[in-house]
């Protein structure tokens, strides 16, 4: 069946699997890849929101709760699919056919009690298990008698070996897969520019994220990508602040980090603007200078870059950039050195993006990730490929569990302007994240309908507030 962006996307999910199965090269064995099973809400009949896991989702193209998809090296792939008893049809709906999600699948979806029988008949080959390994243990709620009578041992080293080539397969996305990521990140934007307008002091952090959010849904979107982060003045120095009753005050900046997520496919996108009209003082110097560290973090992204370099580049240029306000003391590549722009910038500069918004990074094999602070929370140590998405998002925070820790500020007695930086503990932080796909020549930003120049976010900001 061909889709509106006119791909096949069974037949994109069929050649997915083709390929992990070339690449894992398996003689004999079976390999089972499940979704996951929906986790209850205690108190209530319901369940917690539920999200496949991303291989299994991959790999299957579809993502019901329960179900499994499973490899015999010698047959190839069977999906098998929970199938409601009457008593769930009562509660929660008949859910789709057998014949709908297989043919999503581009397989033919078998009902989960079959799974047991499937397995009996494997019993002690070895087995690999991928995707939601908690089927060992919860094996019943999947449709498995006893999983101990099956007599599998399960091969760790086998398991990893095969994860890491479907994490490798996953980076660089198919048209069916970018066709889904352009529209998450329209919806996005719809969402940003809505809160852009309408936010206004006095309005809590939740009343916006609602504001934005109906807009994700509005344009598309089936759920958020990630808890919506909004945090106002000091809040926003939280680099994943869950939006509270706080109102935003006259003079502070609002950090908006969220993404709609269509099909599965996240976008993860973040602005920062000013409650007022005008970004102000020391705001706008610490505007430009994320700005300028962002936007040259995504003119060197191409194919071959690795993308520690890009990270950094952007953390040798925020220390400079801190250097010139008179934040940080000291030669910048010195600095970055001793870890100390870290204070300021302690996250990476971003991450894969796909399936999950954490999407398929790591390391790259035989790389090592450093606990060093300037790269212990870099998500992704591995040139960049065309058709791979990340995250550019650089930021500048004033976190207080950092700056006011007695060992940190003596190591860095000298490197920073202690009595400025304590004038600023409640200036809370700057972050601008935008989705980058890494074409053959360069990069395309997929996000970049989302404004961000200082000038568009306060004509935005004049116009919302009619000023
Ligand atoms: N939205 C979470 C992140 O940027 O990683
Ligand atoms: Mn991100
Ligand atoms: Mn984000």
């Amino acid at each position: 069946m061909q889709d509106g962006g006119g791909f096949d996307p069974a037949a994109l999910v069929a050649e997915r699997r083709a390929r992990a199965a070339e690449r894992w090269n398996l003689d004999r064995g079976v390999v089972l890849a499940p979704a996951g099973l929906m986790l209850p809400i205690a108190g209530t009949d319901q369940f917690h929101e539920y999200h496949a896991h991303p291989e299994h989702r991959y790999l299957a193209g579809v993502g019901q709760p329960g179900g499994v998809l499973a490899f015999d090296a010698g047959e190839g792939w069977t999906l098998f699919v929970p199938q409601p008893d009457a008593a769930e049809r009562v509660w929660t709906g008949d859910g789709p056919s057998l014949a709908a999600v297989g043919e999503a699948a581009g397989l033919e979806a078998r009902p989960a009690s079959e799974l047991g029988a499937w397995l009996e008949r494997r019993r002690g080959e070895p087995l690999a298990i991928i995707a939601n390994d908690d089927i060992t243990l919860r094996a019943t709620e999947y449709g498995v008698e006893s999983w101990a009578g099956l007599e599998f041992a399960t091969d760790e080293e086998e398991s990893e070996r095969l994860r890491t080539v479907v994490a490798e397969l996953r980076r660089a996305k198919d048209p069916r897969e970018l066709a889904l990521m352009r529209e998450a990140a329209a919806a996005t934007h719809r969402g940003h520019v809505a809160g852009i307008r309408k936010a206004r002091a006095g309005m809590s952090e939740r009343a916006l994220q609602i504001e934005i959010e109906v807009e994700f849904f509005r344009a598309g979107a089936e759920r958020t990508a990630y808890g919506s982060i909004v945090g106002g003045g000091p809040n926003a120095a939280t680099l994943h602040f869950s939006p509270t009753a706080r109102e935003f005050g006259e003079g502070e900046l609002i950090l908006v980090d969220a993404g709609a997520e269509i099909g599965g496919y996240a976008s993860d996108v973040t602005r920062t603007y000013p409650v007022g009209t005008r970004f102000e003082g020391i705001q706008r110097d610490l505007y430009e200078l994320v700005l300028g560290v962002q936007g040259r973090a995504i003119d060197r992204a191409r194919p071959g870059v690795e993308y520690r370099d890009l990270h950094l580049a952007a953390s040798v240029e925020t220390a400079q950039g801190l250097i010139d306000l008179g934040l940080l003391r000291g030669e910048a590549e010195g600095l970055v050195e001793r870890d100390a722009q870290a204070l300021f910038f302690p996250h990476g500069l971003g991450h894969m993006l796909g399936l999950a918004t954490h999407d398929a990074g790591g390391c790259l094999e035989g790389r090592v990730p450093s606990e060093r602070p300037t790269l212990r929370y870099l998500r992704a140590d591995l040139p960049l490929q065309p058709g791979y998405v990340v995250t550019i998002e650089p930021g500048v925070y004033f976190i207080r569990a950092l700056l006011e820790d007695p060992d940190l500020r003596r190591r860095y007695r000298d490197d920073v302007d202690w009595e400025r930086v304590d004038g600023l503990l409640d200036f809370g932080g700057i972050r601008i994240e935008d989705d980058v796909l890494i074409t053959e020549e360069g990069a395309e930003v997929l996000s970049a309908a989302t404004p961000k120049s200082l000038e568009a976010l306060e004509e935005l900001r004049r116009e919302g507030l009619g000023a």
